[in-house]
């Protein structure tokens, strides 16, 4: 990636400020439909929380300008799928199209491997180029189409499944 300054790293309590501010600002550009609820004390106890389970991370991207990224995933509970993670990232508008979001994911991909994860999923709207985009360049492809999986401003809105098999990728 080009920015040579950038690291990510599990989050810790003491950046739940930013979290808040990452999320806020993310969840409020429009067409996103992305919620984000959380206050500095959801964020502290979740990061908490995370901190003692080994099945769930959240990572975060850093630079010179503060946090510009997250990356949450977890491991299937059920001892049936224990073998998937789900995930789900944001970066911030200011710092996109730099290799940020690739980094995060990398980053999880990593995480997941060390436990013996063999799949990630995620869900999409089908309207987020951008996200579509990143996921098909790291390999991921396209599962199926969870029709009518949300109402949204009146209408109901179809969210596509991504998949990747990790041990189909390159480590
Ligand atoms: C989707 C998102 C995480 C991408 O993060 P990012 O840091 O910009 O992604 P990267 O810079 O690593 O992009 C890697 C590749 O993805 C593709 N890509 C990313 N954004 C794109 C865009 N706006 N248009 C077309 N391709 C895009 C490109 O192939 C890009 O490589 P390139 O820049 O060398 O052409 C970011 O746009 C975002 O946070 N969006 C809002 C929240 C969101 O949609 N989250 C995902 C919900 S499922």
């Amino acid at each position: 990636m080009s920015d040579d300054r950038l690291i990510v790293r599990p989050a810790v309590p003491g950046d739940a400020d930013a979290l808040v501010e990452l999320g806020r600002d993310v969840a409020g550009e429009p067409e996103l439909w992305l919620t984000y609820d959380r206050t500095r004390g959801d964020e502290r106890r979740n990061v908490r929380g995370v901190q003692r389970d080994a099945n769930v991370a959240v990572l975060v991207a850093e630079t010179e300008e503060g946090i510009v990224g997250r990356l949450s995933i977890a491991r299937d509970r059920s001892p049936l799928s224990r073998h998937v993670a789900e995930f789900g990232l944001m970066v911030a508008a200011s710092a996109r199209r730099r290799g940020i979001g690739s980094a995060l994911i990398e980053e999880a991909i990593k995480w997941a491997r060390d436990l013996g994860i063999v799949k990630l999923e995620l869900t999409v709207f089908p309207h987020n180029a951008p996200a579509i985009a990143l996921y098909r360049k790291l390999g991921f492809e396209e599962e199926g189409l969870l029709r009518r999986r949300y109402f949204i401003d009146g209408r109901y809105i179809d969210a596509m499944l991504m998949g990747l098999d990790l041990d189909r990728v390159e480590a």
